[in-house]
């Protein structure tokens, strides 16, 4: 494969020659690295500050905006033209990101997060089984392919708290008070949507974030208290919310992550898990994900994936 054609799937940046020392980990290797950058995070801070922290410890982070390329998936072969240690995607719902991150993955790199702990995460019904098969308090959660469905929750499981299955940003999220509420309620039917009891807490959430060396607690308000009287910002993490979050990467296998939470009679509930969410307040954020990101890039380096051998009848580079 020819360097030009390399040179359209990805930007490439310059590696400097010169492995810098000063505010990252010593180096005898660089790493070369795929960030993948949904059209949506084209213009934010995350994930790009973490490649440019990458960049300035001497690393080789290339880019691939999958919206805008059409991406050669032969090079996405160990040994192959790219030849990546790993990928880094932080997802969009719906984006195409994540069909790149696993098709890298089923060829045996690494990616960052696991492409297959995203999936578990990404997908909100899916992420409730997890949740609820790990043991980790979750609500109840009912799925319906059509908003009509909902309408078979029974009355005294009101109220509700309607979402989209692949939400996020906290997007039409509804509380419903009464089955004639639901009947008023013109839902989006384009995608399957949730229904979950209402669970009552103080008006705010708290944002667990795990950035893989330390564990940071934020709050933030919850979209159903819009009028709610709430300082946002990094509270300390009591020991419960550190185990809290440490189970919840175990059950998912996630190691850059968040995770809302709220204190309800009942003690912390979870109500979403994301993986490589924005990080809000978290202090030094980029260095911490990109020190993250190298050590999982490096251990899996450390352990490669055998592959079968098998000689195709066909030429195996038509
Ligand atoms: N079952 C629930 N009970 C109470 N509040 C909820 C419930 N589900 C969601 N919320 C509120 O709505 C917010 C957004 O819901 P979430 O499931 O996190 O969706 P998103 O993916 O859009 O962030 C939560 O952070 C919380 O404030
Ligand atoms: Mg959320």
């Amino acid at each position: 494969m020819s360097s030009s054609s390399r040179h359209s799937t990805v930007t490439r940046r310059g590696m400097s020659s010169v492995m810098s020392t000063i505010a990252g980990p010593a180096l005898t290797t660089p790493t070369r690295l795929c960030f993948i950058v949904e059209e949506k995070y084209e213009h934010d801070a995350m994930p790009s500050v973490v490649a440019q922290a990458l960049r300035s410890w001497g690393h080789q982070v290339d880019v691939l905006r999958p919206h805008s390329t059409l991406t050669d998936l032969s090079e996405l072969m160990p040994g192959g033209a790219a030849s990546y240690d790993a990928y880094v995607l932080k997802t969009v719902s719906s984006g195409p990101g994540l069909s790149i991150l696993e098709a890298a993955g089923a060829a045996g790199i690494a990616t960052v997060n696991d492409h297959r702990a995203i999936r578990l995460a990404r997908d909100k019904a899916v992420a409730a089984s997890r949740a609820r098969a790990a043991g980790l308090p979750f609500p109840t959660t009912w799925f319906a392919a059509r908003a009509a469905l909902l309408s078979q929750v029974p009355r005294d499981r009101y109220p509700l708290v309607v979402k989209p299955n692949n939400g996020s940003s906290c997007e039409q999220i509804f509380r419903v008070d009464s089955p004639e509420e639901l009947d008023r309620l013109d839902l989006d039917d384009s995608g399957f949507l949730l229904a979950q009891p209402y669970l009552s807490n103080p008006g705010y959430d708290v944002k667990l974030y795990n950035t893989g060396d330390e564990v940071f607690a934020a709050v933030r308000r919850s979209p159903l208290h819009p009028g709610q009287d709430v300082t946002e910002q990094l509270i300390p993490v009591t020991p419960e919310l550190h185990a809290l979050t440490v189970a919840v990467g175990r059950a998912f296998g996630l190691d850059i992550y968040g995770l809302d939470v709220v204190e309800t009679p009942r003690g912390w509930v979870v109500l979403d898990v994301n993986d490589f969410p924005s990080f809000g307040k978290v202090p030094d954020v980029a260095q911490r994900l990109a020190r993250t990101v190298l050590r999982l890039a490096r251990r899996a380096t450390a352990t490669p994936v055998s592959t079968p051998a098998f000689v195709p009848a066909m030429e195996a580079s038509a």
